[in-house]
């Protein structure tokens, strides 16, 4: 079993893998107080090290870029030494890991920003769903548009956050242009209806994630950078009127940066729930044709799903979400056939180590 293309070695950027298994940023919720990692999640990803890469969970770059209850932060110097503890304690175990760099916009629920705060995004449109809040769910409110003063602040939160990454001993930055965050909200034309160069063409609504991979690629240069991409999901309420342009010209326009991959989920996923077994829309297959480096898919992949992904080469890595959540050692009990620990959905954003660092590993099994 070991001769699968997905246990196989391989370089990813800068980096050689050992396999082709990545662990995909997964949204915890288990930061401590000041949004600083805890040793808990160092335990936590140290277990799941024998992933090709780990991509650690969306992380806020500015207080204001929180998304959920209890998410991680790169902006403060006591986040940048929670975190030194998770990179060491994935690099003890032979791991290598990359931080998902993010900002929530328009779907940080005022609940979880400073008193009085409203959230920002391109334009004054709520996300026309529900957001998880301490106080359970509550409707998205309608945020406040970005100044065109003010976007070049948001550039800097992003190179500052890779600068505070590199510092914190990561071994790249993912750049979360995904799911109905900021940076998706300026590239899709449902959120984003400004009228000055943010707005309007697809070149205007791609021009934030550019400007933010440029400065990011400054800090960590080239082969150390991946961008992850969500073209057919509609989780927090996004939609764009033509996303096949939309989404070729900025995987044509990421070619320019010499980034370790681009990371696009799958048609089948909304969020962290599979709508369908076979979805129709934009994935890796689809940015194959476009994008010139490595592809990196994810969405609800099973093992024989993911090798048959990289056998008709429509991908080079495949990201493994709650499969890696539940089994620390996806990778072993992939070579072995072996059985798989269930995940547990309503552990997913809770507290403690219940379903967080109590799943256990084959070995404990008596196997
Ligand atoms: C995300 O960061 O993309 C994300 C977070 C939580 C979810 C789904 C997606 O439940």
């Amino acid at each position: 079993m070991t001769d699968r293309k997905l246990l196989s070695p391989a370089t990813l950027g800068a980096l050689q893998l050992p396999n082709r298994l990545i662990m995909a940023p997964l949204t915890r919720c288990r930061a401590g107080d000041g949004y600083i990692p805890q040793s808990i999640n160092a335990t936590y990803y140290a277990q799941r090290s024998a992933a090709g890469l780990i991509i650690g969970e969306a992380t806020q770059v500015a207080r204001n870029g929180i998304g959920y209850p209890n998410t991680p932060g790169i902006y403060t110097s006591a986040q940048v030494v929670g975190w030194k503890q998770v990179t060491k304690a994935v690099h003890d175990r032979g791991g290598r890991i990359f931080l998902q760099l993010w900002h929530a916009g328009r779907v940080a629920h005022p609940s979880l920003l400073p008193e009085g705060e409203i959230p920002i995004a391109p334009s004054p449109i709520a996300a026309n769903c529900m957001a998880d809040t301490a106080n359970g769910q509550q409707p998205h409110v309608t945020p406040r548009a970005l100044a065109l003063t003010e976007i070049p602040r948001i550039i800097e939160q992003f190179r500052q956050g890779a600068k505070n990454a590199l510092m914190a001993g990561f071994d790249g930055v993912e750049i979360h242009s995904a799911n109905g965050y900021l940076l998706d909200q300026f590239l899709q034309d449902s959120s984003n209806q400004r009228s000055d160069k943010y707005g309007g063409s697809v070149e205007n609504r791609a021009r934030l994630l550019l400007e933010v991979v440029q400065a990011v690629v400054e800090v960590w240069g080239k082969g150390k950078v991946g961008v992850r991409l969500s073209p057919s999901s509609a989780f927090n309420d996004m939609q764009d009127s033509n996303p096949t342009a939309t989404f070729s010209y900025v995987a044509d326009a990421l070619n320019q940066f010499g980034l370790a991959y681009l990371h696009a989920i799958e048609p089948r996923i909304q969020g962290n729930i599979t709508i369908a077994e076979t979805g129709k829309g934009l994935g890796a297959r689809f940015f194959r044709s476009i994008f010139q480096g490595s592809i990196v898919t994810a969405g609800g992949y099973t093992c024989e799903m993911g090798e048959a992904v990289l056998q008709e080469d429509s991908a080079d890595f495949v990201a493994y979400g709650r499969l890696f959540l539940s089994n620390p050692d996806l990778p072993k009990r992939f070579a072995l056939n072996a059985e798989l620990n269930r995940y547990e959905r309503n552990t997913f954003y809770s507290s403690g180590e219940q379903g967080y660092t109590d799943y256990p590993a084959i070995e404990t099994l008596g196997l």
